[in-house]
């Protein structure tokens, strides 16, 4: 297994929209570990494929403190929508950032697993949020365009101040890294 590198907003990779996945092969059961691994190191309870750059409808989510419940949704369609909830999210690739989300109280899902068998399920609360969420970045959507244009533009300035210091930081480290022998 291996930690893959998450897209930060604003990424336009980020805005790619995901393919369906056809082949159920070893490549994509580690594709699979190495998302769980990514996402509970990050740590984060859901993350999407387009998120590592990998293109394919794969979603991961764990929202178990033991990180012993993965849930894998190949190719995941939203089959009916009921009610409304509104959520405080964050995003793995909009790192530190906050924000109240509507979305859809319950949704029933059809997905496959990784081995490729179809499976029909309803979520509720968190699980239902986050599985709204991640099947957005699939469709090349972001958490932050719910928000107003003002707000996003005042998160993609933080997060662009954010790299550059963290840049400097490194820059620094190695400098000092070269004179230490
Ligand atoms: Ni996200």
């Amino acid at each position: 297994m291996a930690l893959r590198t998450i897209l930060e907003f604003p990424d336009p990779r980020l805005r790619t929209r995901a393919e369906p996945v056809t082949r159920f092969d070893a490549a994509l059961g580690t594709l699979i570990d190495d998302m769980l691994e990514t996402m509970y190191a990050a740590p984060g309870i859901g993350l999407a494929a387009t998120q590592v750059d990998v293109h394919k409808r794969l979603i991961v989510i764990d929202i178990s403190k033991e990180h012993n419940e993965p849930l894998v949704l190949v190719n995941p369609e939203i089959l009916s929508r009921e009610g409304e909830a509104s959520t405080e999210e964050g995003c793995l690739s909009v790192p530190g950032i906050f924000d109240e989300v509507k979305r859809a109280a319950t949704i029933r899902v059809r997905a496959q697993d990784r081995d490729g068998t179809t499976f029909e399920r309803d979520f509720d609360e968190v699980l239902a949020v986050c599985i709204q969420h991640e099947m957005d970045h699939l469709e090349g959507r972001l958490f932050v365009d719910y928000l107003s244009d003002l707000k996003r533009e005042r998160i993609r300035k933080k997060l662009d101040k954010e790299r550059k210091e963290r840049a400097a930081r490194t820059v620094a480290a190695s400098a000092g890294a070269r004179r230490a022998y």
